[in-house]
């Protein structure tokens, strides 16, 4: 049997450090994963004038934002990480205005911002788009009721962290209740906000007058990354290997499980933080649609369709949340899987191999779900484009290898 160790979640520690903006003190977070997109937030934390120690190895930051000097997030790390726009909300609350350059789409869709800025607006806020930037002025911030037409994750964690210093209450309705979310608020409330409802559909919000800090004498520790997690399930399946997974919360991954037991693979909770999955046999065939949480996670959504290229059977894939979150199939389909794209939908007939070859990763999880059909698949698999995967993964390789994986990685 195999064995890793999950790590702290990326989404969960992106909108935790620019959340550290808004606090009246240093603060100290631990589980902070070393990745490509950590590394632009604590660049991009220090252009904007905080103090950053940012001790990679250790996965520990310690920030101290009190005394800002711009509220311009510039194109280098808004370019090489959208997540950046995550200091908008924090900057309107800090400094009545927020200059972000615009983020952009990406690989896997065109990814809008209208949400956020609805939201913002509601609260106060006003904004002009040009020169490849959008510039939100807030003199002030009230509370506000506000109603997402999606439960958009990033715009949820916006009007959150703007809703904290605002004055009077926030009730932001239809949220995203990822456990990002959750984690987020528990973040804020430990540094003195007063939030309710974080991780359910709605969310209310006192505003207060300032928040303290939360020094290394009381480190905040970041949930662990159930993307990650479910990435290593979906390895153990696709290899027909028997893994432990350690550090994960069980009750993050319930559609995960759930799915992986309709595949076929046996899950078993082992204690209350780890998970082992044991393959057994050819995977079955299933229909799969992503929905935000408590739904199937989009962010799993390549991994598990490498394990269904495998599968005895004809799977369909349906991708509700992203509109063009299929970047890996042509990929897949030059190692010899079969799948067509009808919409926003894969249909997927399993076959008892794959063949290696050269594939190239276009985004995060896409180059994820490559790494797995490569790990299954007869012959050697080159995989291009391994930057796009280090954004998202810490030591990847090393961790597969550990946990019996046949896998190496070559300077890019
Ligand atoms: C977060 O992105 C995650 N990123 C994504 O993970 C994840 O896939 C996504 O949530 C969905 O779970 C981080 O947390 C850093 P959304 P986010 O706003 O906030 C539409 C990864 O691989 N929308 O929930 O950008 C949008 O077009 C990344 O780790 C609007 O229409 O996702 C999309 O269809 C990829 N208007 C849907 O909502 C808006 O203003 C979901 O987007 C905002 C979003």
């Amino acid at each position: 049997m195999g064995k890793v160790r999950v790590k702290g979640a990326k989404n969960a520690c992106l909108p935790i450090m620019a959340a550290s903006l808004l606090a009246n003190g240093e603060v100290a977070l631990t589980e902070i994963p070393d990745l490509e997109d950590v590394r632009t937030m604590s660049r991009l934390l220090h252009i904007l004038g905080a103090e950053v120690n940012h001790e990679h190895r250790s996965e520990k930051i310690w920030l101290d934002s009190r005394r800002l000097i711009t509220f311009t997030a510039p194109y280098g790390p808004v370019r090489r990480m959208r997540a950046s726009f995550l200091v908008t909300g924090p900057l309107l609350a800090r400094m009545g205005r927020a200059r972000i350059s615009h983020p952009g789409g990406c690989a896997i869709g065109v990814r809008p911002i209208d949400l956020h800025l609805k939201g913002l607006v509601a609260m106060g806020a006003s904004f002009t788009m040009g020169d490849g930037y959008i510039d939100v002025v807030a003199p002030k911030l009230n509370g506000a009721d506000i109603y997402l037409d999606y439960p958009s994750v990033g715009a949820t964690e916006n009007i959150l962290m703007a809703a904290v210093l605002a004055s009077g209450t926030t009730r932001i309705e239809n949220a995203a209740a990822e456990p990002e979310v959750a984690d987020l608020a528990n973040f804020l409330t430990s540094l003195g906000a007063k939030i309710h409802g974080a991780g359910s559909s709605l969310i209310i919000v006192e505003g207060v007058s300032s928040l303290h800090g939360a020094g290394p004498e009381k480190p905040y520790r970041v949930i662990p990354d159930r993307i990650e997690a479910g990435t290593f399930m979906a390895a153990a399946a696709v290899t027909g290997g028997d893994l432990l997974i350690e550090n994960v919360i069980p009750s993050h991954l319930t559609a995960v499980n759930a799915k992986l037991k309709e595949v076929g693979a046996e899950v078993e909770t082992v204690g209350e933080k780890a998970l082992r999955v044991r393959a057994r046999g050819r995977p079955k065939a299933v229909e799969l649609k992503t929905f935000p949480y408590p739904g199937f996670p989009t962010d799993l959504q390549p991994q598990f369709m490498a394990l269904l290229t495998l599968a005895r059977g004809t799977s369909v894939i349906r991708e509700t949340v992203f509109e063009k979150r299929f970047s890996h199939v042509e990929e897949l389909v030059r190692m010899g899987g079969r799948i067509r794209i009808e919409g926003r939908s894969a249909i997927i007939t399993g076959r008892q191999f794959l063949q290696g070859t050269v594939v190239r990763a276009a985004d995060l999880r896409g180059g994820a779900g490559l790494i797995l059909a490569g790990l299954a698949a007869r012959g050697i698999t080159e995989i291009r484009g391994v930057r796009h995967i280090r954004r998202g993964y810490s030591r990847l390789v090393g961790r597969l290898r550990t946990a019996g994986g046949r896998i190496f990685i070559f300077p890019d």
